[in-house]
């Protein structure tokens, strides 16, 4: 009992203590107590054991599952919403806009969504059977997150969105119609790959953090090496999985989506808003354990160990990744941490920073590289590109490139991403 209450007495005295050693200290500098004091918040803030994203819940396989389970009602709800705005507009704008075939457009968006939830449904029952074992077990379905049914987990506003951009890397990365939109970013990252010897490629382990759909993880892979994908998003691996599995999977072409019929913005023609594309253009599949090939680890990079018998990857290749860090610092730590001594990271993106309450820094390109710099990563070229021992496609460069567009929408977001090769120092 005696110990029990001077356990309790130390833990009321230790931040009290802590707080008045700061206020003594803030008499001689601001900015150290203000540090202290935010860290010292910080203790009752974040119990977790890691920096990690805030990613994990709304991004679970549990949520993620879910929401596939319900995109059908969701998308019928949303299609109810907007026939009751169409019925508001008064008999003559209605009969207007039945002569332009306003109606039949909402009758084919009815249409649309069951040709999508052929693959939304496929996807769902997939992720059911997958991790079927897991739901049936208290102690693993706490690892994975998938505590309660699909039909009892709550979905958000953002659970729809989330589904649609998935339907588009289907595009993006495994259509023929993403073939200009991929080229323009994988082709540097390849090129600076592609120095390494062929032969000794095989011998070579590359890490794919935030890999998505997996397309440029396959073909890192194509060339030769050994790579790891690694996504925390369910809405992702569930997509990437249907493609894997020969269950869902068997030949190229064999699945039709209509990615653009949700978002009615921008469009010419109800042609365009509803066309469909067919995909897959490969059909990929995952190495065996042990093989060289493409493997894919699904949970948060951030809690990633070295590969067991090597002291760290040789190469890690982030796309579009590294702004949707909750602490960039922490990912660039992580990234040095995961490399071997020497190893090389080749990175492109935009910095496009999830601002609000998710990204903790939201730093520019110029202190990004001073980031690197104090982590411990030279970058390869030197910042301008004017150390000429590099050859040209290891050296920084600005990229105009897209990301999951429509080619024959009214609207074009072209980003200004920036590519560079840097090396663990
Ligand atoms: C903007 S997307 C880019 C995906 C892919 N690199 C591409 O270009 O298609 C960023 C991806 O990183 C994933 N991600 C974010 N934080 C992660 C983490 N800590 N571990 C693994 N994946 C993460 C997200 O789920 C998302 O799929």
């Amino acid at each position: 009992m005696l110990s029990l209450m001077s356990d309790v007495l130390i833990a009321c005295l230790l931040p009290a203590m802590l707080l008045y050693l700061g206020v003594r200290l803030s008499l001689f500098d601001k900015e150290i107590f203000y540090s202290i004091w935010t860290d010292f918040l910080s203790l009752f803030r974040h119990s977790g054991k890691h920096n990690s994203s805030i990613y994990n819940a709304p991004f679970s396989a549990q949520t993620s599952l879910a929401a596939y389970s319900r995109y059908r009602s969701l998308s019928l709800e949303e299609l109810s919403r907007m026939r009751a705005s169409y019925i508001s507009i008064g008999r003559t704008h209605k009969r207007i806009g039945y002569e332009i075939g306003y109606p039949r457009k909402l009758d084919r968006l009815a249409e649309i969504i069951e040709v999508n939830s052929k693959i939304t449904d496929q996807v769902a029952a997939l992720m059911k059977r997958r991790h079927s074992k897991e739901v049936s077990t208290t102690a693993s379905t706490s690892r994975l997150g998938l505590g309660s049914p699909p039909n009892e987990t709550s979905v958000d506003s953002r659970s729809l969105p989330r589904i649609r951009e998935a339907l588009k890397h289907f595009v993006r990365d495994w259509s023929n119609a993403g073939v200009s939109e991929r080229s323009v970013i994988f082709e540097p990252i390849l090129a600076a790959l592609s120095v390494q010897s062929v032969s000794s490629r095989s011998e070579k382990r590359v890490l794919v953090p935030g890999s998505g759909l997996g397309r440029l993880a396959y073909e890192i892979s194509q060339l030769g090496f050994d790579v790891t994908a690694c996504e925390l998003s369910g809405y992702m691996n569930g997509a990437f999985h249907f493609l894997l599995d020969p269950g869902t999977t068997r030949t190229v072409y064999q699945h039709e989506v209509h990615p653009y019929a949700h978002w009615w913005s921008h469009s010419r023609t109800a042609t365009d808003l509803f066309r469909s594309v067919r995909f897959p253009d490969i059909v990929p599949r995952l190495a065996e354990d042990g093989q060289v090939g493409l493997h894919l680890k699904e949970g948060d990079f951030l809690t990633l160990d070295v590969p067991k018998s090597s002291d760290g990857y040789d190469f890690i290749v982030t796309l579009f990744f590294i702004d949707t860090s909750v602490n960039i610092i922490s990912t660039l730590e992580k990234i040095h941490a995961l490399l071997k001594p020497g190893g090389t990271w080749v990175n492109l993106g935009p910095l496009l920073w999830c601002s609000g309450a998710q990204a903790r820094l939201e730093l520019t390109l110029e202190e990004v590289f001073k980031v690197m710099d104090a982590v411990g990563f030279s970058l390869a070229g030197g910042r301008d590109g004017s150390d000429d021992d590099e050859p040209d496609c290891m050296k920084r460069c600005s990229i105009p490139c897209e990301y999951t567009r429509d080619e024959k929408a009214m609207m074009r977001w072209i980003y200004e991403a920036e590519f560079w090769v840097a090396r663990k120092v």
